[in-house]
């Protein structure tokens, strides 16, 4: 027998988490669930249908299956499949003034287009900044990528975005690093819910034009839910133009979430710059992190999106098969806000996308007692988050029993506690 005195592992490799908390509490809520009991479970940002399936647009199905097996079976180029590059970025901008300002790599999923990001638009040991609720795996990604992510507040008393503290988180990083890259998730904000309206659009416009003047800044949207954003869903087109003046603008987008096609792995990060020799760099530097990687991409789930954004009669229906999600989404968002607000929870400005949070003095504590009534959400700093996108309708009154029951909790120990 052989014995090892020291792991091989570099000291930082070996102390990872190897899992995501969502996907573990999620791995929880279905062992109870197969084991028999009753069991809520509203963690994971898939979109279930109301008897618990995981929704399919059949026409996404219908995509996939007719992509010829000899095609999707050779390697896409590095960068991606020039039509998806080309059809995704008209899918995301219709004015023909942006789209020439724009280039485009395929990624693994919006993740991948978070990874290019950080990589490439901030130095080693320096940070992005973002809001103070945001998606858990912007500073894994950027950990792993020996940076970090700095936070400003995101909501003022009133819970409308707090620009101001976007302006010092800004000033912050521009002293300190001499250039920016900004990371928002609207609309449909990953955990809040929170949709920015035109105002905060133009102000943050306005803001990020200001700091590009002074130094390099780079601007990521990550759009993952925009499709799912109702009213409010394109209103960040209009602050782009604005933004071009003196940044560099990144939109991250995913098959993920507006195909249903979670498993695929199929994203996409559109660069925009006004200048073409400044694209020329882009695209090469984007191009470079493909390679160095995960080098090409899912050729198949390129082929198939393609088909859905760009054959006139599959797009329209792949439209249509969305539009049904959308509103089976918008009724639980709708039924969500009215029990809660008849139940007295603090929730913000919310209407539409997958999630949305729920304010508690403990958002441990609030999840631990759901748990126990076998209702599964998210603890956060300060609230937890729950995944409409995986509550049916029907589901909803048992959801709001156990998030005022878990508050209930939170609060009468806060006020035990000296
Ligand atoms: C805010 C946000 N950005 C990006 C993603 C990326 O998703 P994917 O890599 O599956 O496309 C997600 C997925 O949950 C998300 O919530």
């Amino acid at each position: 027998m052989t014995t090892h005195t020291s792991s091989a592992l570099t000291s930082a490799s070996q102390a990872r988490e190897g899992n995501d908390p969502i996907f573990r509490l999620n791995g929880e809520a279905r062992a109870r669930a197969e084991a028999g009991e009753s069991i809520l479970d509203a963690t994971m940002g898939a979109l279930m249908d109301d008897e618990g399936q995981i929704a399919v647009m059949p026409s996404v199905a219908e995509a996939i299956a007719r992509v010829p097996t000899g095609k999707a079976a050779g390697y896409s180029p590095i960068s991606g499949s020039p039509p998806f590059l080309e059809a995704v970025r008209k899918d995301l901008l219709e004015h023909p003034d942006l789209l020439s300002k724009s280039v485009a790599v395929t990624t693994p999923g919006g993740s991948g287009a978070i990874y290019q990001a950080i990589k490439n638009f901030v130095e080693p040991g320096h940070q992005a900044l973002t809001t103070d609720y945001y998606w858990g795996p912007y500073p894994v990604i950027a950990q792993h990528l020996e940076r970090d992510v700095s936070t400003f507040p995101m909501f003022s008393s009133d819970l409308s975005f707090d620009l101001e503290a976007m302006k010092r988180g800004i000033r912050q990083h521009l002293d300190t690093q001499g250039r920016l890259l900004l990371i928002l998730n609207f609309p449909c904000h990953n955990p809040t819910g929170y949709s920015l309206d035109s105002g905060e659009w133009m102000g943050i416009a306005e803001a990020v034009r200001e700091a590009g003047k002074e130094a390099p800044v780079a601007v990521l949207l990550d759009l993952a839910y925009h499709r799912f954003g109702g009213e409010s869903a394109d209103l960040w087109i209009d602050a782009l133009p604005k933004m071009l003046d003196t940044t560099t603008v990144l939109l991250a987008w995913t098959a993920s979430k507006s195909f249903c096609q979670y498993g695929a792995r199929i994203g996409s990060l559109v660069a925009l710059h006004p200048d073409q020799e400044e694209r020329n760099k882009l695209a090469n530097a984007l191009g470079f992190t493909c390679r160095a990687t995960w080098s090409n991409s899912n050729h198949l789930g390129q082929l198939a999106v393609t088909d859905l954004l760009v054959d006139p009669e599959l797009s329209k229906r792949a439209d249509a098969d969305r539009a049904e999600l959308v509103e089976l989404l918008r009724t639980r968002v709708e039924a969500f806000n009215r029990a809660a607000g008849a139940a007295g929870l603090d929730v913000p400005r919310y209407d539409g996308g997958f999630f949305v949070v729920v304010f508690t003095p403990d958002g441990e504590k609030t999840a631990a007692v759901m748990r126990d009534m076998g209702v599964y959400v998210i603890p956060l700093k300060g609230a937890v988050r729950v995944a409409l996108c995986a509550t049916p309708e029907s589901e909803i009154p048992r959801l709001i029993a156990a998030l005022r029951a878990g508050i209930d909790q939170a609060e009468a120990e806060q006020g035990d506690s000296p």
